[in-house]
């Protein structure tokens, strides 16, 4: 968890300025990732009116920032949490365990026991081996089935890893789970992450109420729909449509079940737009005449190792800007890493105007599964978290539900 210290600035200096200011002490070795938390804040406000029944419990997996965890945890959310690292994280900012849920199927022993010790109850499961291991360890404790529903519209696909099938494998796990005495008390599933698919989130929701009547049957009287992540978070991406499909398919499909409760578990949502990253162009190589077209090679101070992991690997977008935008004539580019892996390149064929060693690169909506993946591979720094907050949205965090604590 990266302790930045918080800069509390006027409320008319934008983040661009930030970032000007910045620069004028010169070009730092390591990326910069510019927190704005003012943004975390404003996406918090838009999911409350979007989603007046869906608390959102945040993916802690996702940007463990201090500064970003304190400002969910001062205005409110719940956290999902899928290892005892996480769990330790969240419980030190002083969150209560019933704001905490375990989502992670397949729990290690130790992090099972560690969350009983802590008071962690809500934790999830998708097989039987799991079941036998929580009547071993936990019985008490509050699960929740997850089934799998994938999208096949997104970059990021986790069906192939976790979830039943919600047919009869579910029905089979709720009955084992009946037999063993154990407490379920809801279903979740995970469409994938990072696509437009707002279609596949009303599909689950219609499959698990078919499955809260199945349950019922088997002796379970369910209270509890977590509908998971996979929320776009990029600006200028909007979640209108994803609210109107979600709040429709919860009325049409649990308009009598006023006991159901229902959380979601955003990461990207309320990560990525909330970073800028701050690069800069090391070297640089042309390569004439590559296919009949001129190439140039841009090899900069970030890349798969450090802030880009997931466009390294999961073809998740990214969003350059030159921070001098120059009028010279465009050239395909691609844009490398500064290590020397041959894979080190998350910016491919783009067009950008010809730029010099020393070029200063941002890349917005970069605060999702970023800095929590950066490693020191090939000896390189780390990106340096600088924190950013108004004056006002700092004197509202003071005053939010939970209250910020600095
Ligand atoms: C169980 C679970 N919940 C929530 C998330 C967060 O997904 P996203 O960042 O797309 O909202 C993930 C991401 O891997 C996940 O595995």
């Amino acid at each position: 968890m990266d302790n930045a210290e918080t800069n509390i600035i006027a409320d008319n200096i934008s983040i661009q300025d930030v970032i000007g200011q910045i620069l004028e002490d010169g070009l730092a070795e390591d990326p910069i990732h510019v927190l704005n938390l003012d943004d975390v804040v404003k996406k918090h406000t838009v999911w409350m009116q979007q989603f007046p029944r869906v608390k959102p419990f945040y993916a802690i997996k996702c940007n463990d920032t201090r500064a970003l965890v304190e400002t969910l945890e001062a205005l409110g959310t719940g956290f999902d949490c899928a290892s005892k690292g996480e769990i330790d994280k969240v419980l030190a900012l002083g969150v209560s365990p019933n704001r905490i849920i375990f989502a992670q199927p397949a729990k290690p022993i130790a992090a099972l026991l560690h969350a009983k010790k802590r008071g962690i109850k809500l934790m999830t499961f998708d097989g039987k081996h799991e079941l036998d291991k929580i009547k071993n360890h936990y019985p008490e404790a509050d699960l929740v089935l997850r089934f799998r529903y994938d999208s096949d519209q997104v970059f990021a696909q986790l069906g192939r890893k976790f979830g039943c099938d919600p047919g009869p494998e579910a029905l089979a796990l709720l009955k084992y789970a009946k037999e063993l005495q154990l407490n379920v008390v809801g279903l979740c599933f995970h469409i994938g992450s990072g696509g437009n698919d707002w279609g596949s989130f009303e599909g689950a929701i219609k499959v698990s109420r078919d499955l809260f009547d199945a349950a019922k049957v088997i002796g379970y009287d369910l209270t509890l729909l977590d509908i998971g992540g996979g929320f776009p978070g990029a600006k200028p991406i909007p979640i209108d449509p994803y609210a109107e499909h979600i709040n429709r398919a919860i009325e049409k499909y649990f308009s009598h079940h006023e006991h159901v409760k229902f959380i979601a578990e955003p990461g990207r949502y309320y990560a990525t737009s909330a970073v800028t990253v701050i690069t800069h162009v090391q070297s640089k190589r042309m390569l004439s005449e590559e296919k009949g077209k001129e190439l140039i090679y841009y090899y900069i101070n970030d890349g798969i190792f450090g802030s880009f992991y997931s466009a390294g690997h999961e073809n998740q977008p990214v969003y350059p800007v030159l921070w001098k935008p120059n009028k010279n004539s465009k050239l395909l580019s691609w844009i490398w890493g500064p290590s020397c892996d041959g894979l080190d390149v998350f910016c491919k064929d783009i067009n950008l105007p010809e730029l010099d060693i020393g070029d200063v690169i941002l890349f917005e909506n970069a605060g999702a599964y970023s800095i929590v993946i950066a490693n020191q591979f090939n000896g390189f720094p780390l990106p340096r978290v600088k924190v950013y907050v108004t004056q006002s949205t700092w004197k509202a965090l003071k005053k939010a539900p939970e209250g910020i604590s600095r």
